[in-house]
C-alpha cells in the first residue's frame, strides 16, 4: 500500500490487512503454527509434524510446508523427518503469541463468552493492535483484582436481557 495511513481513516478489512502485512513478519497462519509449536515445546521440549498437524486440524503436508517457512525465517530448527525445536527468536515470539491468545481468551471469558470463545479468540488475535491488547490485559488484571465488578456485570446482564431494547441491540440483518 503506497498511500500513507492517515489518522481515523476507514479501510476495508483487506486494506487494513495490507497495511499490517508491511510490518508483519509472519502471516496469520504462521502465527497459529508458532503458537501451537510453542505450546507443545514448553510441555514436551520438541514437537513433531504429525502431532502439530493433528492439533491444528491440517494435513501433515501443509504442516511441513509452513514449518519449513518458519525454519527459513529462523524461528524453528527442523530437519526432514526430524523433530521441531524453537530457536531463541522462535521462543521469544511464540511466548508473545501464546500470551496474546490467553489475554484475549481471558477477556472473552470475563464478558461471559462460552460457546464461541476459542473461535472468537482465533479470529481476533491476529488483527488486534498492540495498544488494544495492552489495555485489555490491564482490564483483565483490574477485573481479577475486583471480582465484585464481574458479579455486578453478571447481574446487570440478567436485568438487561429482561427489558432490552430490541431495536438498539445488534442482530444480523441478513
Ligand atoms: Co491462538
Amino acid at each position: 500500500m503506497n498511500c500513507l495511513k492517515k489518522k481515523d481513516e476507514f479501510y476495508t478489512v483487506r486494506g487494513y490487512e495490507m497495511i499490517n502485512a508491511e510490518k508483519k513478519l509472519l502471516t496469520s497462519g504462521m502465527e497459529d503454527y508458532l503458537e501451537m509449536i510453542y505450546r507443545i515445546c514448553t510441555k514436551e521440549g520438541y514437537a513433531r509434524i504429525n502431532q502439530l498437524a493433528e492439533k491444528l486440524n491440517v494435513r501433515p503436508s501443509s504442516a511441513t510446508k509452513t514449518v519449513q517457512r518458519l525454519n527459513k525465517l529462523g524461528m524453528v530448527d527442523y530437519q526432514r523427518y526430524g523433530i521441531i525445536q524453537l530457536t531463541k527468536e522462535g521462543k521469544r515470539i511464540g511466548r508473545f503469541l501464546l500470551k496474546r491468545h490467553n489475554i484475549i481468551e481471558e477477556f472473552l471469558k470475563n464478558i461471559g463468552i462460552e460457546n464461541t470463545r476459542l473461535k472468537d479468540t482465533e479470529m481476533i488475535e491476529h488483527s488486534i493492535s498492540l495498544n488494544a491488547l495492552q489495555k485489555i490485559y490491564i482490564l483483565n488484571q483490574f477485573l481479577l483484582n475486583n471480582p465484585d465488578i464481574i458479579r455486578r456485570f453478571e447481574s446487570f446482564k440478567i436485568e438487561f436481557y429482561e427489558d432490552m431494547d430490541y431495536l438498539d441491540f445488534p442482530f444480523y440483518p441478513y
